[in-house]
Order: C-alpha cells, then structure tokens, then sequence
C-alpha cells in the first residue's frame, strides 16, 4: 500500500532513543513484573488523565472484565452495551456470566444513545458499559443521570479515546470506573498487549490489583477467584516513553482529520463524523459512512490506499452470539453501520500530503461514478 492504514515502523523511528533506553532500563534492572516500570507508568497514566488510580493489567478485554469481576456483576445480571462496537465490550460482559443488552447508537456520533437506555433497565440490569468508539467521548452527561436514577454502575470503554474529552474531562475519567487498551494500534499503544482500569474509587482500584494477581494480596494466600493480567516491566517501560508524545501525536491526529472534513464536505452519500457537543475527539479512526462502502474500498485498494472496516459484523449477528437467538433486523442502526462505514488511514505519522491524496482519490470516486 502507498498509503497504508497503519505503519508501526515511523513510531519507532521517531521514538528509538526513548524506546531503546526504555528496554535497557528493564533488562539492567533484573526485573520483569511488578516492578519499578510499572508502578510508574500507573502514576503518570494516572495523572495525565486526571484520575486517582491507574492499574495497569494485561489487556483491554480484561480491564473491563476485572471491573465487573470486582462489581460482583455475573449470572443472571445484565449489562447495556452499545450495538454499535468492537466485541470486545460485549465478551467482558459474557466473560462474568452476565448478558450483555444491546443499546442503539445515535447516529451521528455511533455512540450508546442515551435517549434509547431507559427502555431498557430492568431489575436485573446492573450497569452501562459505553465505547467511546472511534475516540469520540460518548455522551456521558445524560448517560450518568440514566444510572444515577437506576442505581447502575458506569464502566467507560476507553480503549480508543486516549487523550479525548469531554468538557474538560478526560476519557478514563467520564463514568464511576474505565476499560483502558494498549494494543499496538491505539493512540497510546504499547509494543504487544496491554490495558488498564481507571477510577477515582480507592476500594475498587485495590480489589482489581488482587484481581489481577490470581485474587492474591499475598503470595499464594487467595482470597478469591483472580486472574493473571499483568501488564509487564517492558510494556510499561515502552507505554511510559509514548506517554510522553500522546498530546503531540494526537494534535497530529486532529490536523489531519481537519483537512479530511475541508476537503471532502459536501460530497453527495458521504457522512462525515459527527461530534458529542463540548467532546475533544481523540481521531483514534476517522470513519467515513456510504450505501457505496464496498465500491468505495475497492477504489482506495486500487489506489494504493489502505482502509479498514470498524467492523463488518455487528456483536449481535456474530457467530460467538448465535445461542443468544438475535436475528437480522433486530438492530438495525448498528447493522446498517457495519454496511456502510469505512476507516481511512490517520495516524501521527501520516503526512498532510498523504491525507490530501486520499481525499482527492474518494473526490474522483464520487465526481466520476
Ligand atoms: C472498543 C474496544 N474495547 C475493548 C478492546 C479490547 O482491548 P484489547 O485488544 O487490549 O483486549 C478494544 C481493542 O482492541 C476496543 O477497541
């Protein structure tokens, strides 16, 4: 690809003093888990957001299992999920034994409506689990209010909204606990899997660090069910040194999706991302939305420009939830979604040149046919 999705290599580039002095500093030390590296890198995380604990753990998947875990949600709870997303926030919820409750987006941001929660509550719904999909904040203000008169927990999924906010508030700190990601592609990506739990909640915070440990405060006393998440010295010794570049690096992001919204307005069957008003958007993707998707992709691979689709197959139709018995219709915003929208490449390390290109090529694609 001339333009790819996503190319690794430049952070590297950019970053090798830092990330070379970073992986000598673990293997000098010795020390491999549960070390100096991390402990660190919780703190900063912890105060670049704002928030009182960071605990750093093996992935996102399991940052927001491990807040459920440590909620007591399992069998026989149910938790509202976006209908729109990654499965990734549904499969914590099926992970604890609960079930995970579909929630239509608003279409213009793809986040959790708000509007749409209330029908939803029952007495066996314990918690709200919104994405911040795309590195847009969702609307947290409404969705806080639904929980506070339902009695419901707010689990924020912030794995791909590193650096965004919302009314001055960072993501991470929007809802009562967050689900961070690491993995390799995000705006804040460490070199393999990595994730986190944010919250302001000291008791919850030190429940998920026995969690996280085998359900273990001291070695081999269990206290109860864990499991082994731990985000690694090595991990934390790379995500410490891009912590130090992700304001930088984002504000890139935010150039670059400022020339695709200037140079592709007004395109006829082309939607462009909308906002949640007073959000910061993170620009994790910047994702496009026509009935010509397919015929749009094909274009760009013809071109050399490389895209993706956040995601094909919304959770609900997925084979993983087939036993579940949601069938074709049952939510047909997110389906519609999964047919029409499509990621074009934004990085820090896509050039404004790059990024012209693509939108003279999806330009020639809606002038020509
Ligand atoms: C919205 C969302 N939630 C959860 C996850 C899971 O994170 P991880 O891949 O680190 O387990 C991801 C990322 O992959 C994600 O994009």
């Amino acid at each position: 690809m001339k333009i790819p999705i996503l190319d690794l290599k430049p952070a590297y580039e950019e970053l090798r003093t830092e990330l070379d002095a970073a992986y000598h500093r673990v293997m000098e030390s010795g020390r491999v888990l549960f070390g100096e590296e991390l402990a660190a890198f919780e703190d900063e995380y912890a105060k670049s957001i704002g928030v009182a604990h960071c605990v750093g753990v093996a992935n996102g998947l399991e940052a927001l299992q491990l807040v459920l875990m440590a909620r007591g949600i399992g069998p026989g709870d149910e938790v509202i999920v976006p209908s729109h997303g990654y499965i990734a926030t549904w499969l914590a919820v099926t992970h604890v034994g609960a079930h995970p409750i579909p929630c239509e987006p608003n279409p213009h941001t793809y986040n959790l409506d708000p509007a749409k929660i209330e029908p939803l509550v029952t007495s066996r719904t314990k918690a709200i689990l919104p994405i911040n999909l795309y590195g847009l904040p969702a609307d947290y203000g409404p969705i806080n209010l639904a929980a506070k008169r339902h009695g419901l927990f707010v689990l924020e999924d912030a794995a791909q909204s590193h650096g965004a906010r919302l009314h001055e508030r960072a993501a991470g700190t929007l809802g009562d606990a967050a689900g961070v990601s690491f993995y390799p592609s995000k705006n804040l990506g460490a070199l393999a899997d990595a994730g986190a739990v944010t919250t302001n909640d000291a008791g919850l915070a030190e429940k998920i660090r026995h969690l996280r440990n085998y359900g273990s405060k001291i070695r081999y006393q269990n206290e109860v069910i864990g499991l082994n998440s731990r985000l690694s010295e090595l991990q934390a010794a790379f995500l410490r040194a891009k912590l130090s570049r992700l304001t930088e690096w984002n504000a890139r992001r935010t150039g670059l999706a400022k020339i695709y919204v200037e140079k592709m307005k007004g395109l006829p069957d082309l939607i462009l991302p909308g906002t949640t008003p007073g959000a910061e958007h993170a620009w994790h993707l910047f994702v496009v939305r026509t009935t010509r998707r397919d015929a749009l992709q094909a274009h760009l691979t013809a071109a050399g420009i490389g895209t993706q689709i956040h995601y094909p197959t919304p959770p609900h139709l997925s084979n993983a939830y087939r036993a579940a018995g949601w069938k074709p219709g049952d939510f047909p915003l997110a389906e519609k979604f999964a047919a029409e929208v499509l990621s074009l490449p934004i990085g820090p390390h896509h050039t404004s040149a790059q990024i012209e290109e693509v939108c003279a090529s999806v330009r020639g694609f809606f002038t020509r046919s």
